[in-house]
């Protein structure tokens, strides 16, 4: 059973907790599937101020909807479109700190204000995004970029892709 636990301390304190929680949990286990799915679950349920978190997976050219916690959302994008297609086509995380000022960001929860979104890469090709959004504006930093990135690695590293290398 997985228990969270409150971890009080400064926010690099809080995330080198779930980065040793998430190496934990995917010990182990190298199924896509499985990792994303816990993945989001643990990132939805430690991160405060979070309303949604989850993987959209690059298939024949776009990003298709992959495992996520929040509310259901839109399922395809294209590689260009909204902040999870700018984030393949510039190759680089994504650091939104209000969405309204975003041109072009697809709004899947009206209540999302602010938003983080990172591409997953496999030997130098990106596989999909880790798409975290939040209903506060400016939720997200560079400490939380430098973290999040950190732990996306971790999940990068524990997983078996090539079952989607050739999508
Ligand atoms: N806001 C994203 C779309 C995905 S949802 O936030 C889950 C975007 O602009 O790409």
């Amino acid at each position: 059973m997985f228990v969270f636990e409150e971890i009080k301390g400064d926010k690099a304190t809080r995330y080198q907790h779930m980065l040793k929680q998430i190496t934990h949990l995917l010990e182990g286990e190298t199924d896509w599937l499985a990792n994303l799915a816990n993945a989001a679950s643990h990132l939805y349920n430690s991160l405060d101020q979070v309303n949604w978190a989850g993987f959209y997976l690059m298939k024949n050219g776009e990003l298709v909807l992959g495992p996520f916690m929040g509310k259901p959302a839109c399922v395809r994008i294209a590689v260009g479109k909204g902040v999870c297609g700018t984030a393949v086509a510039k190759d680089e995380t994504q650091l939104v700190e209000d969405v309204l000022k975003f041109p072009g960001h697809i709004a899947c929860d009206a209540a999302t204000r602010s938003e983080i979104v990172i591409p997953l890469r496999v030997n130098g090709k990106i596989i999909g995004v880790l798409d975290i959004d939040s209903p506060a504006e400016k939720r997200f930093d560079q400490e939380d970029k430098k973290y999040l990135e950190e732990y996306a690695e971790i999940l990068l590293k524990s997983t078996d892709w090539s079952p989607l290398l050739d999508q």
